[in-house]
Order: structure tokens, then sequence, then C-alpha cells
């Protein structure tokens, strides 16, 4: 039974438990596994996007003026390289108009500490309404440490989407940044003695690009 998590929301849908399932499964070829990262983020992306903010507009229809909605802000994706990548054209089929931004992270597998080596997002982030991706929080190094790049930036609207969270990665992420939203796909039961997830899938990057 998993804990629960002020601020972590977890994706009840049958669709993402049959496809996490497709994603845990280690006979899964990097093609299968792409295909079921984008549908699951499908799903994630209509979830999150529930919360959105919007403002009215005026527009004529043939027959009419009527009031409409646009979006309140841009949005912007950021996915965590380079396994973020997998989740982005899933996000992108529900948010067609959101911008990309990316921050390159390498976990280092001795210390579990992240290195970055790359960043660039949209001038107008800090007033946009950002979704971090990454599709794995382990010991949540990275996404804290994304975090913080994000926020030096002046972002102040931001929600994090992973695939698989554990709850020492939950755990840091709500208490280094407790106005950070989370929803996942799944809660595992813990970590490894090398920062994996256990069940897990493994390692996220190498299954998506076929590098193992
Ligand atoms: C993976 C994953 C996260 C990070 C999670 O990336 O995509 O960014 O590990 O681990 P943490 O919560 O302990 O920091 P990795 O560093 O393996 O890089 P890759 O995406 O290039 O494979
Ligand atoms: N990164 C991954 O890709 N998988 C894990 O289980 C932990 C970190």
């Amino acid at each position: 039974m998993a804990a629960n998590f002020a601020n972590f929301s977890l994706i009840d849908h049958p669709l993402v438990k049959k496809d996490v399932t497709v994603l845990r499964d280690v006979s899964t070829p990097p093609e299968i596994f792409r295909a079921a990262v984008k549908r699951i983020s499908n799903i994630l992306a209509v979830e999150i996007c529930k919360d959105l903010k919007l403002t009215e507009i005026e527009i004529e229809t043939p027959l009419e003026k009527t009031t409409g909605h646009k979006l309140a802000y841009d949005v912007v994706l950021v996915p965590v390289l380079r396994a973020g990548l997998g989740m982005v054209s899933g996000f992108l089929e529900i948010i067609p108009d959101a911008k990309v931004g990316h921050i390159g992270l390498q976990r280092d597998e001795t210390t579990l500490k992240p290195i970055e080596y790359y960043y660039k997002t949209p001038k107008n982030i800090d007033s946009s309404k950002v979704i971090l991706i990454d599709p794995m929080l382990a010991t949540g190094g990275s996404g804290a440490e994304a975090i913080n790049y994000l926020k030096k930036r002046g972002v102040k609207n931001l929600i994090f989407a992973c695939l698989v969270a554990a709850p020492e990665g939950i755990k840091k992420l709500l208490s280094e940044h407790p106005d950070v939203r989370i929803f996942g796909a799944a809660q595992d039961r813990e970590l490894n003695n090398k920062g994996y997830i256990l069940p897990g899938l493994g390692d996220a990057g190498d299954r998506t690009f076929g590098t193992l």
C-alpha cells in the first residue's frame, strides 16, 4: 500500500496501469517502450491541465458574438535530458502550443548527485506555467536541482510530472520545494543501494533510446 503524500497526485487510470506494466517488463523493446511512454504522457497531460487557468475572450461565430476562453498564460514544458525527451511528444499532442525548454542533468552513478550540462528555456518562462518532465523521481536529486534552476530564472508556477516516483524522491522534493505539485503514473516501493527504483523499470534513458 503506497503512502499518501501531500502535493503528490497519483494518476489512477486503468490505461496508465496497463502501460506502466509494459514499461516495467524487461522484454519490452525501445520502440514499444517509447509508444507506452507517449500514451501515458497523453493521460498525464490531460490530468495536469485540469488546473490550468483561463481568461475570457470575445469571438464571433458565423452567427453571432460570444464569449470563449484562452489559456491565461503560456505553458512551457521542460524535459530533463535525456530521458524526459521521451515524454515531450505525448504532452505536445495535448498542449500543442506549449513551448519547450531543456535542462541537461546527468546523475553521477557513484555520488548519485546531478551534474548540469545544458540549460535553454524561453525568455518569458518567469510568467509561464512550467511543467518539468522527468520519467524517474528516484533520490530526487535531479528533480530538486532542476527546480532550483527554474526558480533562479524566476519561475513561480511550476508542476513536476514523472512516470515512476520513489518515496525517497517524493519526500526530498516536497521538503525542498513544498510549493511544487508532483504528478506521477506510479508510486514505487523504495530505492536499491545504487539509487535505482524498485520495482521500477530500470534506466529510463537507456530503455527509451536503446543504449543498454
Ligand atoms: C535519470 C532520470 C532522472 C534521474 C533520476 O536520469 O531521468 O533525471 O535519473 O534520479 P534521481 O532522482 O536520483 O536524481 P540519468 O541521470 O540516468 O540521465 P539520462 O536521462 O541521460 O539517462
Ligand atoms: N534513473 C533511472 O533511469 N531509473 C531509476 O530507477 C533511477 C534513476
